[in-house]
């Protein structure tokens, strides 16, 4: 089975990007850290990031078809700010049901107001922030357990 994780607009200049907020680690870091826990699971991995709204929406349908077939074993999607905005993000999560952990780097609800509302958590099937890049290493394992539940 296949885990995709899917990055947001900013995610690539993590590393350089506010790191005081978002860590030192970049998003070579964050997929070779993904590619490990992917591995110890017997899972494969799809590691995208786009700036753009629409090419996340077409990633979340390609992991929707994925599902149908039973070769997914989950998404972990940091959306970054268009947690916050994306309507479309919400409605490609229902339409397609895929599992879905929502994820952030930081600790959205110490930060501003508007950070702590998001279109998503109400399609997601776990919402975690706060771990720092250690959290997609944490979400792969627990859609790994998701799996060997499910199964
Ligand atoms: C983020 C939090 C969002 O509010 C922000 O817009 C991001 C990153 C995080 O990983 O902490 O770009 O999703």
């Amino acid at each position: 089975a296949t885990v995709f994780v899917l990055n947001g607009p900013n995610l690539n200049l993590l590393g350089t990007r506010e790191p005081h907020i978002y860590g030192h680690h970049t998003l070579t870091d964050v997929e070779a850290l993904c590619q490990q826990h992917a591995s110890r699971h017997g899972l494969a991995l799809r590691f995208h990031q786009s700036n753009h709204e629409g090419t996340l929406v077409d990633w979340i349908h390609e992991a929707g078809a994925l599902h149908r077939e039973s070769q997914l074993a989950g998404v972990v999607l940091n959306a970054a700010a268009y947690t916050h905005t994306s309507v479309a993000l919400l409605d490609a999560i229902k339409a397609t049901g895929v599992p879905l952990v929502e994820l952030h780097i930081s600790n959205v609800h110490a930060r501003e107001p508007f950070r702590q509302h998001s279109y998503l958590s109400a399609a997601a099937r776990a919402v975690m922030c706060g771990f720092g890049v250690a959290g997609y290493g944490l979400a792969i394992d627990a859609i790994a357990a998701w799996q060997a539940a499910d199964a």
